[in-house]
């Protein structure tokens, strides 16, 4: 199974000079419990934004260099090598837009979260026909001083799966 996981703002922004256009802990906080204890997908820029694998998961990077080596993920350079590996356990796709381009057709569930605000950026989320997905589960954000910004998070099932 392959989940999705980003944070878009209410144009589609989800990254800026190569980070996230907006400073939302909270957001963090929600993607890490998510995906606590499973293996996560990302493009090597996303990877090289982070500047490390994340604890507790198992982080898969893509590359088309072959030379391309990390101390604390593993580095694979083809879709078919993550496909693989999702048939026998929940996948998380982690960005950035290059990522989630490449996997768009073959995801299985979506956790976004609604940056209820035009944040501007240089990269957005891929044409996504939302009439495909059906919202099946939806938690406010809560607005404070260190997340000041309206936001939500939404679980979505691919419709006729
Ligand atoms: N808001 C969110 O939820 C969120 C989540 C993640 C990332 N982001 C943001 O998204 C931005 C980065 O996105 P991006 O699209 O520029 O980069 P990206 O998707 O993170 O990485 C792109 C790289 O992935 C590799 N790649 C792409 N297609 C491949 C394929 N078919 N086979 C093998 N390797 C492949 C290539 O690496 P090589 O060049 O090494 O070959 C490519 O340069 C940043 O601003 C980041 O902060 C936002």
């Amino acid at each position: 199974m392959l989940t999705f996981i980003w944070a878009q703002d209410k144009d589609g922004y989800i990254g800026k000079d190569n980070t996230m256009p907006w400073r939302l802990p909270a957001d963090l906080q929600h993607f890490k419990k998510e995906t606590n204890g499973h293996t996560i997908v990302m493009g090597r820029k996303t990877y090289e934004s982070i500047g490390k694998a994340l604890p507790n998961r198992e982080t898969i990077v893509l590359t088309r260099d072959t030379n391309y080596t990390l101390p604390d993920a593993k580095v694979v350079h083809s879709k078919e090598a993550v496909l693989e590996l999702a048939t026998g356990e929940n996948v998380f796709i982690t960005g950035g837009a290059e990522i989630y381009r490449l996997f768009l057709g073959d995801a299985d569930a979506l956790i976004v979260t609604h940056v209820e605000a035009n944040c501007g950026g240089d990269t957005r989320f891929p044409a996504i026909q939302w009439s495909d997905w059906k919202l099946t589960r939806r938690v406010d954000g809560v607005r404070d001083v260190k997340n000041d910004l309206d936001f939500w998070y939404g679980w979505y099932e691919k419709i006729g799966e």
